[in-house]
């Protein structure tokens, strides 16, 4: 299994990030870490540990990171998540501490501790990351791979043109890009093809446990909102489609390819430049995603859930 640690801001569809990074045999969650994105920080971490406490994820350690964007002020995702950044089910009280420790010397201690390259899935605003290779440059060749989920080959989700964790701090992104650490990015022109339709549901409720019954409720809540404010009746389950990548390398196709991201655009800050046709004449320096086995990506999060409490 490939060493991970997960960066995120739950979040409904970092729940199941959480869930599919935990559950799958072919992923070793050796740590979380938490980030203010669609929520503020105390939301992000509080719900990290209620998601992992209620699906009997006990042994790896939840440190939270930045409350804030390195420049920008932090903006919420209210609209799809709701006030505590994952409406809908009452929350458990949560079955787990955090860590004394902060993300970035988490990131720190469990990179020093592998002894083989660790593959960083973040999926949320990348401000953790940033803050660490800012930190510690000398250990960033210890990260085997950033994989985000994050940005878009197209169009965006916040503003006509930015995807939401690229626009809450696109500086940050610019800085791990530039970082030169390996970089995979998975964008909305992918998540937006791992639809939870109704056949989606009725599988995850069909498992039965615990986490599938909370999870119903989260993607019934996700459903909800949105339709109400991205008229998507099918919500898109973003997040997890970066674990998957991991867990099962065939099941998204990347390119090699240029990616810039735009910080001063009047209109278009946060945007993702995805030179697909190789026309800036510039080094590639990511692999972006393109396609994903749809009913693969459904297998994987139901066998994972089945395994959870
Ligand atoms: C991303 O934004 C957040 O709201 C989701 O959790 C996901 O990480 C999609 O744009
Ligand atoms: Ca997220």
């Amino acid at each position: 299994p490939t060493p991970v640690i997960l960066d995120c801001d739950p979040g409904h569809d970092d729940a199941f990030a959480i869930w599919l990074a935990a559950g799958d045999p072919e992923i070793d969650l050796r740590a979380i870490t938490t980030v203010g994105g669609n929520g503020k920080l105390a939301h992000t971490t509080y719900n990290a540990r209620v998601v992992a406490g209620l699906a009997g994820i006990t042994g790896v350690p939840i440190a939270p990171g930045a409350d804030s964007p390195m420049v920008r002020l932090l903006s919420p995702a209210v609209g799809i998540h709701g006030d505590n950044a994952l409406g809908g089910p009452e929350l458990p009280p949560p079955a787990v501490e955090a860590d004394p420790r902060t993300a970035v010397e988490l990131i720190r201690d469990t990179l020093d501790a592998a002894g083989e390259p660790v593959t960083i899935v973040a999926t949320g605003p990348l401000t953790n990351i940033a803050m660490f290779a800012r930190t510690y440059p000398d250990r960033l060749p210890r990260i085997g791979d950033v994989v985000w989920m994050g940005g878009s080959t197209g169009r965006g989700n916040i503003t006509p043109y930015a995807e939401f964790n690229c626009w809450t701090d696109p500086e940050a992104a610019s800085i791990v890009l530039g970082s030169g650490v390996p970089f995979t990015m998975i964008g909305l022109n992918v998540t937006h093809q791992v639809l939870v339709t109704p056949e989606v549901m009725a599988r995850i409720g069909a498992v039965g446990n615990r986490t599938a019954a909370f999870g119903v409720e989260l993607l019934s809540y996700f459903n909800s909102t949105y339709e109400t404010d991205q008229g998507m009746p099918e919500g898109p389950l973003h997040d997890p489609v970066a674990v998957a990548l991991v867990a099962r390398p065939g099941l998204v196709t990347t390119v090699r390819t240029r990616l810039d991201i735009e910080l001063r655009g009047t209109e278009t800050a946060g945007a993702t430049s995805v030179d697909l046709l190789g026309k800036l004449g510039r080094e590639p320096n990511a692999h972006v995603a393109t396609g994903v086995d749809v009913e693969a990506f459904w297998d994987l999060i139901e066998a994972a859930v089945r395994t959870l409490s």
